[in-house]
């Protein structure tokens, strides 16, 4: 602990000549800011333990593959076990087989991603059996999986939470906050208190596993959403799903995503996420999956410090690769022995302070 710096201080602080930082990163320091630690010195001290626990579950270490990315296929999650995943999310799947929105459903607008891809999936049963094959890849990695589900209504998310729970997740997360299906579903659950409750209180009823609940930031008081899901018997809560947003491409004069208006991720949401993570964590005493804009080690540090118990990996994974999960261990890590961190329980929240 001696050898911590003063906050205003640690982001120049904590990379060494060979960190795993990517450029993204670098540039954004500024290498003219970044005091180089000697490599020794950083390798000399003893390795944190990047472990953590979500609901009685643990995981290798905190990076959780988001629901929606590389989510609809048992490799493609096996693949990110493999590059180092301490967790994955399916993508969220429903009662029934659905196509999602037309073309285009993503667009890359520089600073972020903004998508409407309006949950396309299989089914909950061709989901199941896709999650019984992921099931079995993951175990020998020491990978854990996550289901995601959603539905229309409550008593549909209790029938794809019986089905989905047969094929054996660790964890069962409720989407109730895609921003991109209102035409059709209705508000989000995530928007009212009461829709929230009820939600995981009929989950909970036929669960086999943990439930985690993942919650919009598009919301006036985040902390009462969170303090509902909780008393509905939420077993974690992720934060956040994406926030509302539109492109126009002014030649045409239209909405440049067939939906109109999709979900804005990557490093724009980190601030809404960071301050979403830490009014949650200020409410309730559940452990949270901050999700949201977390491209590197710094900002899982951030994340964590805010709040966090583990930390999500979305539009990550579509600037880094899959090799992020490696990459931002090895940068939270370092970050971490730079700092004295012994493990994640002393940074944990430490923004309340
Ligand atoms: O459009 C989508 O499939 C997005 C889902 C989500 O953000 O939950």
């Amino acid at each position: 602990m001696d050898q911590r710096i003063a906050p205003n201080q640690a982001a120049h602080r904590y990379c060494s000549p060979e960190s795993a930082l990517d450029v993204r990163t670098r540039d954004r320091l500024g290498q003219a800011d970044v005091v180089w630690l000697a490599g020794s010195a950083a390798q000399a001290t003893q390795q944190p333990d990047l472990s953590c626990v979500i609901a009685g579950v643990r995981l290798r270490n905190p990076f959780v593959l988001a629901s929606g990315i590389l989510g609809n296929d048992a490799a493609l999650l096996e693949r990110c076990g493999e590059a180092g995943a301490g967790a994955v999310t399916s993508k969220s799947c429903g009662p029934t087989p659905r196509r999602g929105h037309p073309n285009p459903t993503v667009l890359d607008w520089g600073p972020g991603l903004l998508n409407a891809v309006g949950l396309p999936n299989p089914g909950a049963r061709a989901q199941a059996e896709m999650l019984r094959s992921a099931r079995v890849r993951l175990q020998p990695l020491g990978s854990v999986l996550v289901a995601s589900i959603f539905a229309d209504t409550v008593a549909n998310f209790a029938e794809v939470a019986g089905i989905i729970c047969e094929a054996g997740p660790d964890l069962l997360e409720l989407n109730i906050s895609c921003p991109n299906v209102a035409h059709e579903f209705g508000q989000p659950f995530a928007a009212s208190a009461t829709d929230a409750a009820a939600v995981t209180e009929a989950v909970k009823r036929v669960a086999t596993c943990p439930v985690i609940v993942k919650l919009a930031p598009n919301v006036p008081d985040i902390g009462q959403i969170a303090r509902a899901v909780e008393a509905g018997g939420a077993d974690a809560i992720c934060a956040v799903n994406t926030m509302p947003g539109m492109a126009i491409d002014v030649f045409s004069g239209r909405p440049i995503l067939a939906n109109r208006s999709g979900g804005i991720s990557g490093p724009p949401l980190k601030a809404i996420a960071v301050r979403a993570v830490y009014e949650i964590t200020a409410a309730v005493d559940l452990p949270v999956i901050g999700t949201g804009g977390v491209t590197c080690g710094l900002d899982a540090a951030e994340m964590i410090m805010a709040g966090a118990t583990a930390v999500g990996l979305g539009t990550a994974v579509y600037y880094r690769g899959t090799e992020v999960f490696g990459q931002v261990e090895a940068e939270l890590r370092e970050f971490m022995v730079g700092q004295g961190y012994r493990n994640l329980a002393e940074m944990r929240g430490i923004a309340h302070e």
